[in-house]
């Protein structure tokens, strides 16, 4: 049988996940939307297009809760998304209480579900999700580090004149203002840019993919960013559909790795059906690891306001 996958809110980068998960066929899809007429009339619009794509899944655009029950994966995409000027942790109370009804709402009935969260602050509505679906940790992830990973890559790779697929980067940390792009540990095919690019370029290249979701928002005035983010999604859940253990950086609940308790933040993990199948540890220089503390500790802070 095929796998379900859920996609709660359908927005710019719900829709645009839903379109990437039937063209790859690999899965069913449930979109999701509370704004009635929202979710059926994309899901018609893109099960139409599946014959010109080649593709057999099927979709079903609901505002019903009922329609998404046995799903294998629950995207969480609903929520607002930041303005010009915002941070991603502005929209902290809002989003907030969307991620905890959907959570609510959407858990219950899909209990072997792995939870994937877009919605930002991402770090932090991850462990909203775990609060309310009282799930295994390892099966609520949030996604940040792909899509900060891959425009550490892009940017990288237009430094270096180079095609971004032979470019290799991780970013850890949470996906915010203070994420740590890890130079040492990014590659062109096994050659670490520290070796290739001078220090003061490097040092642009990471306050350029720190800001690179801010970067977005100030050109579209009114959202921010969606087909990277989509295409980060895409690949969390595909290694999850298709249990490939790849590696990727994910947001991922720390019980003591990387100095770190109880708390999301984005680490290198093992992805696979069972969800965060493994807990990558890399040893990080002092440096390093003063930047993710800090990093971890702005993500607790938000976590504090929050009360969870
Ligand atoms: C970004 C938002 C999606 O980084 O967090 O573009």
């Amino acid at each position: 049988m095929r796998k379900r996958v859920s996609v709660i809110g359908a927005g710019n980068v719900g829709a645009s996940l839903a379109q990437m998960l039937l063209q790859s066929g690999i899965c069913d899809v449930v979109l999701f939307d509370i704004s009635e007429g929202i979710p059926e009339g994309k899901a018609l619009d893109l099960a139409q297009a599946c014959p010109l794509w080649g593709s057999s899944s099927f979709i079903c655009g609901t505002s019903d809760y009922a329609h998404t029950a046995g799903s294998d994966v629950i995207v969480i995409t609903a929520g607002l998304a930041r303005k010009p000027g915002m941070s991603r942790d502005d929209l902290l109370f809002a989003n907030a209480k969307v991620v905890s009804g959907v959570t609510e709402k959407a858990a219950p009935v899909s209990p072997g579900a792995v939870i994937i969260v877009v919605t930002n602050p991402m770090d932090v509505m991850a462990q909203v999700s775990l609060k309310i679906s009282g799930f295994d940790p390892r099966r609520i992830i949030g996604m940040g580090g792909v899509l900060d990973s891959a425009r550490f890559r892009t940017f990288v790779a237009w430094e270096l004149g180079v095609s971004p697929e032979d470019v290799e980067a991780l970013v850890l940390g949470g996906h915010g203002d203070l994420m740590v792009p890890m130079p040492r540990f990014t590659t062109v095919r096994g050659a670490s840019i520290t070796e290739l690019i001078e220090k003061e370029r490097i040092d642009s290249l990471v306050e350029r993919t720190r800001n690179g979701g801010a970067e977005i928002v100030a050109l579209l005035k009114t959202g921010s960013a969606y087909y990277a983010p989509a295409a980060a999604a895409y690949q969390m859940v595909e290694a999850i559909v298709l249990d490939k253990k790849r590696m990727m950086p994910c947001s991922a609940y720390l019980d003591g790795e990387y100095g770190a308790k109880g708390i999301y933040t984005g680490v290198p993990v093992i992805l696979g059906s069972g969800g965060v199948e493994r807990i990558v540890r890399m040893e990080l220089n002092e440096q390093e690891k003063q930047d993710f503390a800090k990093s971890v500790e702005a993500v607790s802070s938000l976590v504090k306001k929050l009360n969870l």
